[in-house]
């Protein structure tokens, strides 16, 4: 019989769901033809994964755990510190065709953060190097984003510099930019830096460097992948929210939402429920949008939200209330197992008391997939059976911890 070549995937994940993120992938590879038996080594805690399939393609869309999708090309084991460019351009070289963006990345991880200073000196002058060569397009948009913890050291040696006459300049830390994708200096660039990457047709081209000394070379194409670099949609903190929590809604927002669907299903005078919404971050990013929120929990509303003309707080178990009439929007947040709040979205969306959802699973210690399957399961076998059109996505955002963010919405027929 005749022997395959693998071909490898290349997945970033939260730091700590490198299992999860590696079964769910081969699940979904599994539903094509089986996988091959052997795959590599998970490394715990590292932020990535690589799979090893046959033939098989990955949906991105459908994958909670993966941060990003790429096919991986080339693993370059060791790189001399004295000369990066070489291998990675000659590496690079051997792939057909051109890229339309090129993003270094590095693990999510504390030793990847002491990376991401190198990555940023490194960036312009292999972006220079394969223009010459003509295999980079519509590089605009490539900077990497400067990292708040990065290590000063910018680990770029001087062999790296010389190949393209680049001279490296002090660095500035401009901490209104530092979360972002694209360092911006003007106000409406500082809005824009929060947006996920605009991409063009072509494959990205991925360097990831798990360490010093070694680089992953991939693709990514920009219809099944994650459109940030790292895959992290990087959100500021509105100083006036009252809690962190708010990131993971607008983040949610961002990830599952295009933009015009942004304006057509978060409008002024449009009315909400937030389940578990002290002290009010998820409330607040509906207000500031001009949404009307009856916030229900036992616990108090912070700052100007406790009074907020848009916002009734209701001292009630989010189980059991029920909303006088349909409201555009259900979000819930509230701690609980997930087959509970699976139960209660199922309920809303069968008694029709809104037509669209955004909620929180949280995951238990172990065998997260397994009650994620549970929970996603029940909600589609429920919906199915009222004859319910609609749309769900589910993700494990940037800004979940233990847990997972979810978006349904009804559709037309
Ligand atoms: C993670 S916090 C929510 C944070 C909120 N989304 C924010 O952005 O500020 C969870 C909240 O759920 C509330 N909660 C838990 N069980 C609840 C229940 N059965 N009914 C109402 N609220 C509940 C808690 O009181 C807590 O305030």
């Amino acid at each position: 019989m005749q022997k395959t070549t693998p071909h490898h995937w290349l997945l970033y994940c939260r730091p700590g769901f490198e299992p999860d993120c590696a079964q769910e992938a081969l699940r979904q590879a599994r539903q094509q033809r089986p996988v091959l038996a052997e795959q590599p080594a998970i490394i715990a805690n590292s932020g990535y994964v690589i799979v090893a399939l046959n033939e098989q393609s990955l949906s991105y869309r459908e994958l909670i755990f993966a941060r990003q999708l790429i096919r991986l090309h080339h693993t370059i084991a060791v790189l001399s510190e004295r000369d990066r460019l070489t291998p990675i351009l000659a590496a690079i070289a051997a792939l057909p065709g051109t890229f339309g963006a090129l993003w270094l990345e590095v693990p999510d991880t504390n030793d990847g953060k002491t990376l991401s200073a190198f990555t940023r000196r490194f960036q312009p002058l292999l972006e220079a190097a394969l223009r010459e060569h003509g295999k980079l397009q519509d590089t605009s948009k490539n900077t990497i984003c400067p990292d708040k913890t990065t290590s000063h050291s910018t680990g770029l040696s001087k062999g790296d510099s010389q190949v393209a006459g680049y001279e490296p300049v002090e660095e500035g830390h401009d901490e209104k930019t530092a979360d972002c994708p694209q360092k911006a200096s003007t106000s409406s660039a500082r809005a824009e830096k929060i947006l996920p990457y605009k991409t063009s047709h072509l494959p990205r081209l991925h360097i990831f460097f798990p360490d010093k000394s070694s680089a992953l070379i991939g693709t990514s194409d920009p219809h099944n992948s994650a459109a940030a670099i790292m895959g992290i949609v990087r959100q500021s903190m509105p100083v006036e929210a009252p809690s962190r929590s708010t990131l993971k809604l607008a983040e949610a927002i961002e990830v599952f939402m295009d933009r015009s669907e942004q304006t057509r299903l978060l409008r002024q005078g449009m009315t909400a429920v937030d389940l578990g919404a002290a002290p009010g971050g998820w409330t607040w990013q509906l207000v500031r949008r001009g949404i009307r929120v009856t916030a229900v929990d036992n616990g108090p509303m912070k700052g100007a939200l406790a009074k907020h003309p848009l916002v009734e707080h209701l001292k009630q178990d989010g189980f059991k209330f029920a909303p006088r009439k349909t409201v555009d929007w259900l979000v819930c947040d509230m701690v609980e197992k997930p087959s509970k709040v699976a139960k209660l979205i199922e309920e809303w969306f069968a008694a029709g008391w809104c037509r669209h959802a955004i909620f929180n699973l949280k995951l238990p210690m172990k065998q997260r997939l397994v009650a994620l399957d549970s929970a996603l399961g029940g909600i589609r076998k429920r919906l199915d059976e009222e004859g319910i059109n609609y749309r769900m996505m589910a993700k494990q955002l940037y800004h979940d911890r233990e847990e997972v963010t979810v978006f349904l919405t009804k559709t037309k027929g």
